[in-house]
């Protein structure tokens, strides 16, 4: 029987290379798997060899012990790989494609999946609307930081790639179309960028860098990344962003600084409930990032929020943190007719586009989040060193694709 090697989350801050089962058309009982998803048949499903696998922000959520995860939960949903095995019902997905995989998990049959939101797929996770691979309260599908996973609804959830050699020549790049690229390009998108647009995105981690690459993209004039983390900072300005660096202070004066005025068109939050406030040795403060762009964002302007946030946390602030409840200046973004999108992103309305725009040279996302393949018995090192603040999207290398 074919072994599968994964990455699994023991508890804070550990994470552990342990054996698992090799997949099978029926999701079995496991950590976190939802009781009502157990049992269920997934013929429409195809099995995985994984050629990459990245570790995201999103994980470090679980692994910081910042979420109900259980231990060996395994990890990953941010996958890439050449199909291995076809569900029964699978009619169009081939033995030898080569995929990306959104991370969202969606049925392709229910209401929501028909309005293409598929982050809030309806029929996949019994807890509430949207899952995903390898992820707390997500229902239980288990996660591909392995050398094999199990992909449902596979004719719907996958996207193919044309032509395997020429894809392979930019797998790092493409690696980024499971998450993080359309990630931040939605954030961009629901903040409104646009030819000419003014943009501040706060946070330089690989979201933060996909949304500003994603905002060039869109035709902003001016993108501004706003972190403490003077690495990631330099990082943002390899490819021509201008940066704040927040443990100076509020970002308003220095984006005054750049732009002659205290405001932008568009904002982006690609921090989430884990922000740090302003200032030098400023504490964890959650609503800083959202408050911060209301005050930014011009009058009539937009909010996109990447950004995750959560509705318990084990370590919130406060024990209103802790059920997710934060202390938003609502009151400022209402008189400023300020809109807002939230949520998981809906991978497969941008991952087509994006694929095209990195098959044909329009972007290089692998560059600007500065990607970087590793073995998957190093994950334990490259989840340290990404959850200490290194400008580097690791991506995880099971079976030797990445050479
Ligand atoms: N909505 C989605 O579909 C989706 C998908 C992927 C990731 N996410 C979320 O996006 C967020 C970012 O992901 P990532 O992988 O880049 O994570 P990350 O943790 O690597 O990056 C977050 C960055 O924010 C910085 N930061 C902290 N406080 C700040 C503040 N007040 N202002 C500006 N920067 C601040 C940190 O220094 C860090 O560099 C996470 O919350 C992640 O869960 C959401
Ligand atoms: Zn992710
Ligand atoms: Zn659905």
């Amino acid at each position: 029987m074919t072994g599968n090697k994964a990455v699994a989350y023991k508890e804070a801050g550990k994470v552990e290379v342990i054996d698992i089962d090799y997949p099978t058309f029926e999701l079995k009982d496991g950590p976190g798997v939802n009781p009502a998803n157990v049992g269920r048949p997934v013929n429409h499903g195809v099995i995985l060899k994984t050629v990459a696998t990245n570790i995201c922000g999103s994980d470090q959520h679980m692994v910081r012990g910042r979420t109900t995860a259980p231990p060996n939960l395994v990890l990953g949903h941010e996958i890439t790989g050449e199909v291995v095995e076809v569900g029964r019902d699978v009619e169009f997905i081939k033995v030898g494609d080569l995929c990306s995989v959104p991370f969202n998990i969606a049925c392709g049959r229910c209401r929501n999946c028909k309005e293409r939101k598929t982050g809030i797929c309806l029929n996949v996770n019994p807890d509430r609307p949207g899952s995903a691979y390898g992820y707390v309260d997500m229902g239980g599908w288990v996660g591909g930081q392995a050398n094999y996973v199990l992909v449902p609804y596979a004719d719907w959830n996958l996207l193919k790639f044309p032509d395997k050699d020429r894809a392979m020549e930019k797998i790092l790049d493409l690696a980024m179309l499971s998450d993080i690229f359309p990630t931040g390009f939605h954030g961009a998108v629901s903040a409104g960028v646009g030819v000419g647009s003014t943009v501040y995105v706060a946070g330089a981690g690989p979201v933060g860098l996909a949304a500003a690459t994603s905002a060039h993209l869109l035709g902003a004039a001016v993108v501004i990344v706003g972190d403490m983390n003077e690495g990631r900072l330099a990082q943002a300005r390899s490819f021509g962003c201008e940066t704040v660096d927040l443990s100076k202070g509020d970002p308003k004066d220095q984006i005054e600084q750049i732009l002659g005025v205290p405001e932008v068109d568009c904002g982006v939050d690609a921090v989430g409930f884990e922000a740090k406030g302003h200032g030098h040795d400023a504490k964890e403060a959650p609503a800083t990032v959202l408050n911060s762009l209301m005050e930014l964002t011009a009058a009539g302007g937009a909010l996109g929020i990447p950004g995750l946030y959560v509705t318990g946390d084990p370590g919130g602030i406060d024990e209103a943190a802790k059920k997710g409840a934060l202390s938003l200046s609502l009151g400022t973004g209402w008189a400023k007719s300020l809109s807002f999108t939230t949520g998981q992103c809906p991978v497969m309305k941008y991952n087509r586009q994006l694929m095209m725009a990195i098959l044909n040279d329009r972007v290089s996302i692998a560059k600007n989040v500065n990607a970087k393949a590793i073995p998957l018995e190093e994950a334990p090192k490259g989840y340290a060193e990404f959850d200490a603040g290194a400008a580097t999207k690791y991506v995880l290398n099971p079976n030797g694709y990445l050479s």
